[in-house]
C-alpha cells in the first residue's frame, strides 16, 4: 500500500476503516475509520470509558479475550488485513511495523528477563541484527538513547529493579528498536512522576521524528495534543464524534462533547474555574440509539433520536445535527 494523503502529500503508512469492537453483547467501539500518514502525530482524545484503549488494541490485534474486532486495519507493506490475522501474521508485525506502548510498562516487560536481553531479542526476532552479540551492542546503545543511566550495567537488570521512568524508557526503546511505520501511545506518561512526564514525552517525539514513524498519541492532556499532534480525534461513546487538524478542532469545536472537553481542560481554565462535562458516561454499551452524546448535551432535539451523519469539514469532520460553530 503506497497511497499519498492528499491532505498531507505524505505516503500513508496505516488504513483504519470501519472498525468495530464488541463482546457478544456489547458494542463497544463502533465504526472508526481513519489513516495515519507517515511522520504524522495524531492524538486520540476523550472521557474514560471512551474506547480509546479499545480502538489501540484492537488495531494491534491485542484484544482481551472475548473482546472481537471487525473491520479492517491495513499497514503499509503487510500485504494482509490486520484484523482477523493469525497469532503469527501478527506477531511479525508487533515489535517490527507497528509497536505499542502502554500505560503501565510492567505488563508489557518480561519480569523474569534482563532488559538488555528484552531490548536485544525483539532486534533479533525481527532480524535488525543478525546475531545475539550485535543485537546486545546495539540494544545497549538504544538503551542510552533513550537516556538511561549507565546502560551497560543497567542492561543486566530486571525489570522489578528499575524505576517506573526507567521501565518506561525501556519499552520507549523496544518500541522504537525496528524503526516501526506506527507507533501506538497509550497514555505513556500517565502512570509517572510529573517531573520525568516530559522528558518521557520528549524521548517519544524525538523517537519517530528520527525514524519518520507515524504517532497514535492517546491522552487525557489537551494541552500536550495542542502542542505536539497535528491532528486529533474526539472519541465518545466508542465512536469518533469530531477530527480534524488540533488548531480547527481546539479553535473551532463543531461537536458540543470537543466543546465540552476543551471547557473541561486546563486550555479553557483561563479565569480559573475547574469545569467538567455534565451528567455522567453510561456504562459500556449502553449508550444512546441515536447520537450517543444525546443524554448529556445541552443542544439535543428530537432530531438527535436518530444517528448524526458525517459532516466533513477542513481535513476532517464531525457528527452532530447542531454544530456549536453553526451558533457561536
Ligand atoms: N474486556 C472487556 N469486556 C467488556 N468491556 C470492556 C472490556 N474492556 C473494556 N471494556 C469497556 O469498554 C469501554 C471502553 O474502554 P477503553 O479501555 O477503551 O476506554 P478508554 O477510552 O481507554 O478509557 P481510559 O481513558 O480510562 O483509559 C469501557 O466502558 C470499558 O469498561
Ligand atoms: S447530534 Fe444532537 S445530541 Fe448529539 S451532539 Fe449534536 S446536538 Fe447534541
Ligand atoms: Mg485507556
Amino acid at each position: 500500500m503506497t497511497l499519498v494523503d492528499p491532505v498531507t502529500a505524505r505516503d500513508e503508512v496505516l488504513r483504519v476503516d470501519g472498525l468495530h469492537v464488541g463482546t457478544q453483547n456489547l458494542r463497544l467501539v463502533s465504526d472508526v475509520s481513519f489513516t495515519l500518514s507517515a511522520g504524522e502525530r495524531v492524538g486520540l482524545i476523550g472521557e474514560s470509558g471512551s474506547g480509546k484503549s479499545l480502538t489501540a488494541a484492537a488495531i494491534m490485534g491485542l484484544l482481551p479475550e472475548g473482546v472481537h474486532a471487525s473491520g479492517s486495519v491495513r499497514l503499509a507493506g503487510v500485504g494482509h488485513d490486520l484484523v482477523g490475522a493469525s497469532v503469527r501474521q501478527l506477531a511479525a508485525v508487533h515489535g517490527a511495523a507497528m509497536t505499542m506502548v502502554f500505560q503501565e510498562p510492567m505488563t508489557a516487560l518480561n519480569p523474569a528477563m534482563r532488559v538488555g536481553d528484552q531490548v536485544a531479542e525483539v532486534m533479533l526476532l525481527h532480524g535488525a541484527r543478525p546475531d545475539r552479540r550485535a543485537a546486545r551492542a546495539a540494544g545497549v546503545e538504544l538503551l542510552a538513547q533513550v537516556r538511561l543511566p549507565d546502560p551497560g550495567q543497567l542492561a543486566r537488570a530486571y525489570p522489578h529493579q528499575l524505576s517506573g521512568g526507567q521501565r518506561q524508557r525501556v519499552m520507549i526503546a523496544i518500541a522504537l528498536a525496528n524503526g516501526p511505520s506506527v507507533l501506538l501511545a497509550d497514555e505513556p506518561t500517565t502512570a509517572l512522576d510529573v517531573t520525568v512526564q516530559a522528558q518521557v514525552l520528549e524521548l517519544i517525539l524525538t523517537g519517530v521524528a528520527e525514524r519518520g514513524s507515524a504517532l497514535l498519541f492517546i491522552t487525557h492532556d489537551l494541552a500536550v495534543v495542542a502542542t505536539v499532534c497535528e491532528r486529533v480525534m474526539v472519541m465518545y461513546g466508542g465512536r469518533v464524534v469530531e477530527a480534524g487538524p488540533v488548531h480547527e478542532v481546539f479553535t473551532r469545536p463543531q461537536h458540543p462533547y470537543t466543546r465540552g472537553l476543551l471547557d473541561a481542560s486546563d486550555l479553557a481554565s483561563a479565569d480559573g474555574r475547574l469545569r467538567t462535562i455534565p451528567g455522567t458516561v453510561p456504562a459500556a454499551g449502553r449508550f444512546p440509539a441515536g447520537c450517543v452524546f444525546r443524554n448529556r448535551c445541552p443542544s439535543a432535539s428530537d432530531e438527535c433520536d436518530e444517528r448524526p451523519r458525517w459532516m466533513e469539514r477542513a481535513g476532517g469532520g464531525y457528527a452532530c445535527w447542531h454544530p456549536v460553530g453553526a451558533h457561536a
